[in-house]
């Protein structure tokens, strides 16, 4: 569950998953979805050198709590995945890595158990929303944009996490990962010539990226929460 970024676009002093949700630290919130998972054996959390103090300090008790193992991130997302990779070591008890955004606390237990069915079928596979708005593509000619189209958004996906992958099939894409730059972990399992399958999950999985985010995120958070009591 990669934790390493510094929530650039989220403006804040301290990293974005600091920020609560429910009384909670984000990063807190979404390891405990993992958690009570009984898909879910281990959580391997990267997190930035800047954060590490924290993590082992203030938020000592939370950590213990999910039984969460921390690790040193990276300057890029691929880094610190790769990172956790690494600390999860070759162990043959571990058949599947799900990636996880600890920014997307809100992932349900019906999507995580999708896309685990799924991937545990096919070797690997992703959460995806459909695309929900018109989607316009430019057209340039020499720099200049020429026109506008729109494109056909039926086979469309907003790319979500959790991303689940055979162990060996994604330490084997991280490890022939060159330097290109990739989106997710999707694409890298993909050059290395593996098919990965979409599940459609609830767009409701949504990335806190931007501070308005967390006004959106509070009131799915009170509508899942209320479902179970
Ligand atoms: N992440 C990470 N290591 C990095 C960069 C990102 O582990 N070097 C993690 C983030 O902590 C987050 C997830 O990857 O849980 C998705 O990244 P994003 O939403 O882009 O978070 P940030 O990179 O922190 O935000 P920004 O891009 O606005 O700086
Ligand atoms: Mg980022």
């Amino acid at each position: 569950m990669p934790a390493a970024g510094s929530g650039t676009r989220f403006g804040s002093e301290h990293n974005k998953l600091f920020a609560t949700l429910a009384g909670k630290p984000l990063w807190f919130r979404s390891a405990e979805r993992l958690a009570s998972s009984a898909l879910v054996g281990r959580i391997v959390m990267p997190v930035s050198d800047t954060d590490h103090a924290a993590f082992e300090n203030e938020f000592s008790d939370l950590v213990a709590e999910l039984r969460i193992e921390i690790v040193r991130g990276g300057d890029q997302r691929y880094d610190s995945v790769w990172a956790g990779i690494q600390a999860i070591g070759d162990d043959p008890q571990v058949r599947w890595i799900a990636v996880h955004d600890a920014a997307r606390p809100l992932v349900s237990e019906a999507d995580l158990a999708a896309v685990f069915a799924t991937a545990s079928q096919s070797g690997s596979a992703i959460l995806a929303s459909p695309v929900p708005g018109t989607i316009r593509r430019e057209i340039r000619i020499s720099g200049q944009t020429a026109r506008t189209e729109t494109v056909d958004r039926r086979d469309l996906y907003v790319a979500l996490t959790p991303q689940v992958f055979d162990a060996g099939v994604l330490r084997n894409a991280y490890q022939k990962h060159n330097g290109r730059p990739a989106t997710d972990d999707a694409e890298l399992v993909e050059r290395i010539g593996h098919a990965v399958a979409i599940v459609r999950g609830s767009a409701d999985n949504l990335k806190i990226t931007y501070p308005e985010d967390l006004a959106v995120a509070e009131a799915i958070f009170a509508r899942q929460t209320k479902k179970h009591d």
